[in-house]
């Protein structure tokens, strides 16, 4: 039998080897931090209590008690597994009773989950475009977007972020060219948090008999009204044709899934890899995701919470003299604040530092965000008190102070 050390690093590897120890040089090698109770405002991490400032769970609904009966009573009705994709025998009634609700949530006429926000993304885009299409995406755009548009072999026009006039300039470019054309863009940017032009891109599609997509993920249950998304927000919803939000942040559990047209749906039954070739959710996430739309309607005071605290939050930081981007108003537009530092190590010292201080807030760095663009991103969740988040403002600009970033 094989001992650990036969099982270490081969030469054939070494070139792995060669670019941890390039990232430990540069002060951007991480480990990751693990959770020992639930995803909570307040929780701990590495066997230490912090104030959570890095979640998704926007709403609080990762522990809600209502999604963990639902999970639990799923599991002792149909099980905790599914037992095959999709279109062989692992299409549950409860896999279609979410599609469902999420369809008359959003208003269109179908909705297809997939397993995460990423496939969603990446086994659209892959599947509804080919080699003689064109793809125009925000250069700020997720990663399962710009993994899509490559895997569909399509020619990728990328736009100057926000920059609707620069997408209308490269779309001008092609216009006489065959192909289908798509703009894509994300309804909130995650590293930012700021809020994507739909209605303006959606102007130009029109224009340019151009496909709309958005991905909604930072925008399902924090944007438009009990949690739309950006898409009904601008009150675009007829005029995009392929929406995209995930089940895996405000929604508190995980999957992804894409809303449109019968046909669009259908389609991607047939034709969208991830669907085709990865087995369906346990019947429990399904089922703790038709609780959390329902709470979406019911428990609207989540929603506003999250803004309010929000609000509180990003204004503190601005009179304690942090950067949150943006020159005379802040970029963000939502929950998601990043304090920008710039530097890559200065990011990660400061990011460890408030953790050893209490507060647990994730430093990124290149190349998740651009060369000196690095920052330490917040998020704030409806389940921060005021008392946390004071304190996590107090614990922020001591650490800050002493380390000579204020
Ligand atoms: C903009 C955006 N799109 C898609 C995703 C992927 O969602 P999921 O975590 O459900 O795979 C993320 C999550 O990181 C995201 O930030």
């Amino acid at each position: 039998m094989a001992t650990l050390n036969d099982t270490a690093t081969r030469p054939q590897l070494a070139h792995l080897t060669e670019q941890l120890d390039d990232l430990r040089a540069r002060g951007t090698y991480f480990h990751l931090r693990v959770l020992e109770d639930e995803q909570a405002a307040v929780c701990r991490y590495d066997g230490r209590e912090v104030i959570n400032l890095a979640s998704n769970n926007y709403l609080g609904l990762c522990n809600h008690p209502k999604l963990r009966e639902a999970a639990i009573e799923a599991t002792r009705k149909y099980g905790v597994g599914s037992g095959a994709v999709r279109t062989i025998a692992g299409t549950m009634r409860i896999h279609i009773e979410l599609e469902e609700k999420i369809a008359a949530f959003k208003g269109v006429e179908a909705c297809v989950v997939f397993q995460s926000g990423f496939t969603a993304n990446a086994g659209t885009v892959s599947s509804i475009l080919g080699k003689e299409d064109f793809i125009f995406s925000d250069e700020l755009n997720h990663a399962s977007i710009i993994d899509g548009a490559r895997l569909s072999r399509a020619k990728i026009k990328v736009f100057r972020h926000k920059d609707v006039a620069h997408c209308e300039e490269l779309l001008k470019e092609v216009q006489n060219e065959p192909g289908r054309k798509l703009v894509i863009t994300d309804g909130v940017f995650s590293m930012d948090g700021d809020v994507g032009p739909v209605k303006a891109l959606c102007d130009v599609c029109d224009k340019y008999g151009a496909i709309m997509m958005v991905d909604d993920a930072h925008a399902s249950g924090v944007l438009g009204r009990n949690g739309r998304g950006s898409v009904d927000h601008f009150g675009c919803t007829s005029r995009v044709d392929v929406q995209v939000g995930t089940l895996s942040k405000a929604i508190g559990s995980l999957g992804g899934y894409v809303c449109g047209s019968r046909d669009l749906i259908d389609y991607l039954y047939h034709r969208a890899r991830p669907f085709l070739f990865s087995t369906s959710h346990p019947p429990s996430v399904a089922a703790a995701c038709m609780t959390a739309f329902d709470l979406l309607e019911s428990e609207p005071e989540r929603i506003e919470r999250l803004w309010s605290n929000t609000r509180y939050f990003q204004d503190q930081l601005i009179s304690a003299g942090f950067d949150i981007g943006g020159v005379t108003t802040p970029a963000t537009e939502t929950p998601i604040t990043p304090i920008i530092l710039g530097d890559g190590r200065k990011t990660m010292d400061f990011s460890r530092a408030l953790f050893n201080k209490g507060v647990m807030a994730t430093g990124i760095a290149f190349p998740t965000v651009p060369e000196g663009k690095a920052r330490v991103r917040c998020i704030m969740t409806s389940e921060h008190t005021l008392e946390t988040i004071d304190r996590a403002i107090e614990i922020m600009t001591t650490t800050a102070k002493e380390i000579g970033l204020l």
